[in-house]
């Protein structure tokens, strides 16, 4: 039971604020806690700053996000959030692999967990602590209230719960269809309401085949909706982006749960919606898409040249652990299996981003 002394307050407050309409579902208070700048110490920033909804929720504005405060950088690329709530629970496979959770990472083990870690993370959002979120929630009446109908009456006055409450809204709005339209091009095609035209049809074909390695890992093994990742977790060798200041990213081999063998692996992406959420990879170091089909031909075929920059391809991050086997397997592209490629990776867009595609 909560002390009365913190209780009492937050109770009176709710009862005040009855009148106040409140969201009638989780998904609805996260729509608005999502949009919503006040959850930053500057009111500066929303989740939507980094997560632009006209981009997938992915941030265009660069290879990292700029903080609340205005100056500081993170060391990483926001993801897409489309399609997110497909991913499975961060977990270990009885062949001691490990797949799915949040973050390029996975050091969140679910999506409620991870939607309270950027409010406090000094580099975005920035809050204090669980206080300065209760402050700010209690300027808005209907979060008060909502709060209240949707996870119970002390929700609001303890931290643990009050956490996930804010957490749990902000998944649940993420799990909506809003996220998870399965309208691009591709979707409809399997639905035969389209024929995809002789580039998209020809990349399609090329995916899926063991001409071309993609499908190893960017393809669940079973699966009535495609999410194009496996969700498991490898190092491709991605080069160190100079731009940012860090030298060497370790990615899964920093999570607590996960040891140095790891070092170098990123949470396989989806496919789904990547011509729209440029740049690309874990620290954004590449910003065509091209670029990075050019790149993995790199491991079948003397590519000495980044196209983007003209120079050589900056040494891999950490350069232990790649996993050879797979990008060694299959052809190198050429030139028009690449554009069939990028063709079909654009039919993976979503119908309401179809304008973007780069
Ligand atoms: C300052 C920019 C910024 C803000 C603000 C921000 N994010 Fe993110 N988000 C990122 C970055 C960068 C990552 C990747 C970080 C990493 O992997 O360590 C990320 C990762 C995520 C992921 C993981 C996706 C996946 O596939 O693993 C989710 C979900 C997410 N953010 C939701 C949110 C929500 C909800 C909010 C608001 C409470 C929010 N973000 C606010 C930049 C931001
Ligand atoms: C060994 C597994 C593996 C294979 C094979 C593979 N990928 Fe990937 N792919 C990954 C991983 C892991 C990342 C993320 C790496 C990072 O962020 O450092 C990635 C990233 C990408 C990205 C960037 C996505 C983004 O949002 O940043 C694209 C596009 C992509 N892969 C397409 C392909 C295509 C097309 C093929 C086949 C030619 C392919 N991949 C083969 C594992 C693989």
């Amino acid at each position: 039971m909560p002390k009365p002394a913190t209780f009492l307050p937050w109770l009176l407050l709710i009862a005040s604020t009855a009148s106040h309409a409140a969201f009638e579902t989780r998904a609805d208070l996260g729509r608005a806690l999502f949009f919503d700048v006040n959850l930053s110490a500057a009111r500066s920033q929303s989740c939507a700053t980094c997560h632009e909804p006209a981009r997938a929720f992915s941030d265009p504005r660069g290879a990292v996000s700029i903080g609340g405060d205005g100056r500081s950088r993170g060391t990483r690329n926001a993801p897409a959030l489309t399609y997110a709530a497909l991913t499975p629970p961060f977990a270990r496979a009885p062949d001691g692999a490990f797949r799915g959770g949040f973050f390029h990472d996975g050091r969140a083990a679910t999506l409620a967990e991870q939607a309270v870690e950027p409010i406090f993370n000094p580099l975005e959002m920035a809050l204090e602590d669980t206080a300065a979120l209760r402050a700010r929630l209690a300027e808005n009446a209907a979060y008060v209230a909502s709060i209240a109908l949707l996870f119970g009456d002390a929700a609001f006055a303890q931290d643990a719960t009050l956490r996930a409450a804010v957490g749990e809204s902000l998944a649940a709005f993420e799990q909506t269809m809003e996220f998870s339209t399965f309208d691009s091009r591709y979707d409809r095609f399997l639905r035969g309401e389209l024929t995809l035209d002789r580039d998209e049809e020809r990349g399609r074909a090329l995916f899926f085949s063991s001409v071309v390695n993609c499908s190893s890992c960017h393809r669940l093994p079973e699966a009535a909706r495609e999410t194009f990742t496996d969700f498991t977790y490898h190092n491709i060798g991605v080069p160190r982006n100079p731009a940012l200041a860090i030298d060497v990213d370790v990615g899964l081999g920093g999570n607590p749960l996960a040891g140095t063998a790891e070092e170098g692996k990123f949470r396989v992406p989806s496919l789904r919606n990547v011509a729209v959420t440029a740049p690309y990879m874990h620290n954004g170091v590449f910003s065509s898409l091209r670029t990075v089909l050019v790149f993995y031909n790199t491991y079948l075929l003397h590519t000495p040249l980044n196209p983007e920059t003209g120079e050589p391809w900056g040494a891999p991050e950490v350069a232990g652990n790649i996993s050879h086997d797979l990008l060694r397997q299959g052809q190198p592209l050429s030139m028009v299996q690449i554009d069939a490629l990028m063709a079909f990776l654009r039919a993976l867009t979503d119908q309401r981003y179809e304008g973007f595609v780069q």
